[in-house]
């Protein structure tokens, strides 16, 4: 058994954690097949007929846990697996090993009737805000199908209270109800679908890029709607994002990874001053910055590996300056540090970073 299974096997209560988490994920795992049905994964191969399978791994033994309150943001280049994370939280796609706990209780394998009283407590928000709104249903409609779905006692009354209360909490005049999405801007459409996810009153809202897509003059002030939603509304989110300066504004804690696997988690303040894990240290020192005491920049050379053939061992060892023997073989598990930090690297374990 590699060291990261060893991980995996850690249950809730025994993790360090635990206590305070309302998300606690334990041994991750997504695969996607690449090999289409049975049949089209039939080949012949020295003269018989072979079973073919490829998969992407897009998330390789992910552990992590979100405490109430902590907005906690993932970080990582493009196809690291950050939208897989999301999505397998909110129950969109289903893991190929591990497990979700939420607020103590295992929602993984649930159905979606079981899944229903989680779903208003969990709430997403998407990159897109011209993809995630349906071009058929006015914002009145948009905004009134939630709280139908998970309040069916509700008034008539009651409901048009509601959806008039949070419209104007995101800053969209409740007159406007009567439009459709597409008569909105890219920023007012991603405050509708924020108004949308806030009308249950969740307690977990997963943003996945939530501000990326949007006119850049316009990102702080949805970035500051959400910290407000979350001050106000006592909200945690697990916030994904490849802008780190986003990262330092946003975030309490923050998650970075690689290749499908997370391999530092600390204090936002903590990651900023202090990353430990090399990956970090290189995506850190690409930020350019005024003051002189950060490392210059750190190039990475090697091959950028792909989730379909992972590497052994550590998956940043061909991109690694300080990769040895142990690094190619055996899988860093995430090691909490003295100051609270959890770094998944041979070299920082061993002294030598
Ligand atoms: N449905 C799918 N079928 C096949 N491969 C998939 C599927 N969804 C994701 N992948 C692959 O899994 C890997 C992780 O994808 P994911 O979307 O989670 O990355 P990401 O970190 O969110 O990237 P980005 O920053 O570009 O959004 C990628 O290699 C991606 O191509
Ligand atoms: S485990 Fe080895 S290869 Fe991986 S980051 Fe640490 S030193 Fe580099
Ligand atoms: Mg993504």
């Amino acid at each position: 058994m590699n060291a990261q299974a060893e991980t995996i096997a850690v249950t809730p209560t025994q993790n360090e954690e635990s206590n305070e988490s309302l998300l606690q994920i334990r041994g991750l795992k997504k695969r996607f097949s690449l090999s289409g049905d049975f049949l089209e994964q039939l080949r012949f191969k020295g003269g018989k007929l072979v079973r073919h399978q490829e998969y992407v791994h897009a998330i390789n033994g992910v552990n992590l846990d979100i405490k109430r309150g902590e907005a906690l943001c993932v970080v990582g280049e493009s196809g690291c697996g950050k939208s897989t994370v999301a999505r397998t939280v909110m129950g969109l796609i289903s893991p190929s090993e591990g497990e979700i706990r939420y607020d103590g209780q295992r929602i993984d394998n649930l159905s979606s009737k079981q899944l229903l009283p989680y779903r208003k407590r969990m709430q997403m928000i998407f990159q897109n805000p011209y993809a995630s709104l349906n071009p058929r249903m006015t914002i009145q409609q948009t905004l009134e199908e939630p709280l139908r779905l998970h309040h069916p006692d509700w008034s008539r009354q009651q409901i048009l209270d509601k959806v008039e209360e949070v419209m104007r909490s995101v800053g969209i005049d409740p007159d406007w109800g009567k439009r459709f999405g597409h008569e909105f801007s890219g920023g007012q459409r991603q405050r509708i679908a924020i108004a949308r996810a806030l009308a249950v009153d969740p307690e977990f809202i997963v943003a996945d890029e939530p501000i990326s897509a949007l006119d850049v003059s316009i990102q702080a002030q949805v970035l500051n709607l959400l910290m407000d939603a979350q001050r106000d509304r006592n909200l945690t989110y697990l916030f994904i994002t490849h802008d780190l300066a986003v990262v330092e504004h946003f975030g309490t804690r923050v998650a970075v990874m690689y290749l499908g696997t997370v391999c530092e988690v600390a204090t936002t303040a903590t990651l900023f001053a202090k990353p430990r894990h090399p990956y970090t240290q290189a995506l850190l020192s690409a930020i350019p910055r005024l003051e002189d005491d950060r490392p210059q920049h750190i190039r990475l050379t090697g091959e950028v590996p792909t989730p379909v053939n992972l590497p052994s061992g550590c998956v940043f060892h061909g991109r690694c300056p300080y990769a040895n023997a142990r690094c190619k073989q055996e899988i860093p598990a995430l090691k909490t540090q003295d100051d609270g930090t959890r770094v998944a690297c041979h070299a920082v374990e061993e002294g030598r970073l």
